[in-house]
């Protein structure tokens, strides 16, 4: 039974409890994380920690743990489920009080903290050279988007328009110009140039994006700047991005096939990045606390 993190104790995931008063559940008041641990080592671990300390910062919830500190609590909770590849989700909510007020408690009560680790998703090398269809969806969420909060429900809904659809991913769009995935970041590569819209209060910055862009800055130009769906869909390739699945081809956008219908020669190139960003860092510590 996999084990999980609850408020400073490691307990099977199946004996994990909290209240059904956590403003978490109540009002979704909380924010998350997910990392990829590959091999035993956590991978971005500073970037997912810069990005939920701004989470918990613009939702004015204070960090309950140093980067240090969470560190040695993921690291005790993927080595006692096992070690090698997973991913990590974590979750800090606001905590609980007696009542359903909207307004923070106005006693200073415990955030709740959960970690779990979870199998990363497996994309054969079939997947892979197939590649995955994606249809375009309307926004319809909330104005800040760039806080990673659990009120998840238009993304939920979005993906499981994609899932009826048959497709892998739903595309976000606003006003005719291309924002992200309902769990992931958007780029296309055209005559060689690969662009990406700019992080905004619209969308998150994704950590796989912003490492997919300092590895293809060695191989191909780059532009972050807004995209039409127009160019979405006359695209020579799409990809998307996420910590659990880095970045994947998009070979089929609404029905229709993207490029030639295959992964293209830019995407084969960053992947293998990724692979040698991988090698690379791997034997090398995940976080080093600053000088
Ligand atoms: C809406 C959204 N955009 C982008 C991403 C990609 O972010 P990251 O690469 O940090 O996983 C995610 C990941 O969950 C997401 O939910």
């Amino acid at each position: 039974m996999p084990q999980c993190y609850l408020n400073g104790e490691y307990v099977a995931l199946r004996d994990a409890r909290i209240s059904p008063l956590d403003r978490g559940f109540l009002f979704g008041d909380s924010v998350y994380e997910v990392l990829p641990v590959f091999d035993g080592r956590m991978f971005l671990f500073r970037e997912h920690f810069d990005r939920l300390a701004r989470s918990l910062r613009e939702i004015r919830l204070e960090n309950p743990h140093t980067h240090e500190e969470w560190h040695a609590i993921l690291q005790q909770l993927f080595v006692r489920n096992g070690g090698g590849d997973m991913y990590l989700y974590l979750q800090v909510t606001r905590g609980m009080e007696f009542g359903r007020n909207h307004a923070f408690p106005l006693v200073p009560v415990k955030p709740t903290v959960f970690a779990m680790a979870s199998p990363l998703p497996v994309f054969t090398d079939e997947d892979r050279a197939a590649g995955l269809s994606a249809i375009t969806v309307q926004d319809f969420r909330w104005g800040r988007c760039d806080i990673k909060s659990t009120a998840l429900l238009a993304n939920v809904l979005m993906k499981q328009q994609a899932a009826d659809a048959g497709a892998n991913e739903a595309i976000i769009v606003r006003d005719g110009e291309v924002l992200e995935g309902s769990s992931t970041s958007v780029f296309i590569v055209v005559n060689g140039v690969l662009v990406t819209p700019p992080n905004s209060h619209r969308i998150l910055p994704g950590t796989t994006r912003d490492a997919a862009l300092s590895l293809a800055t060695d191989s191909m130009p780059v532009e972050i700047r807004s995209i039409s769906i127009d160019e979405l869909r006359a695209a020579d390739e799409v990809w998307i991005s996420a910590a659990t699945r880095d970045v994947l081809p998009v070979t089929r956008v609404d029905g229709a096939p993207i490029g030639a219908g295959r992964p293209g020669p830019a995407y084969l190139r960053l992947s293998e990045a990724f692979g040698a960003l991988r090698q690379r860092l791997a034997g090398t510590p995940a976080y080093t606390a600053p000088e």
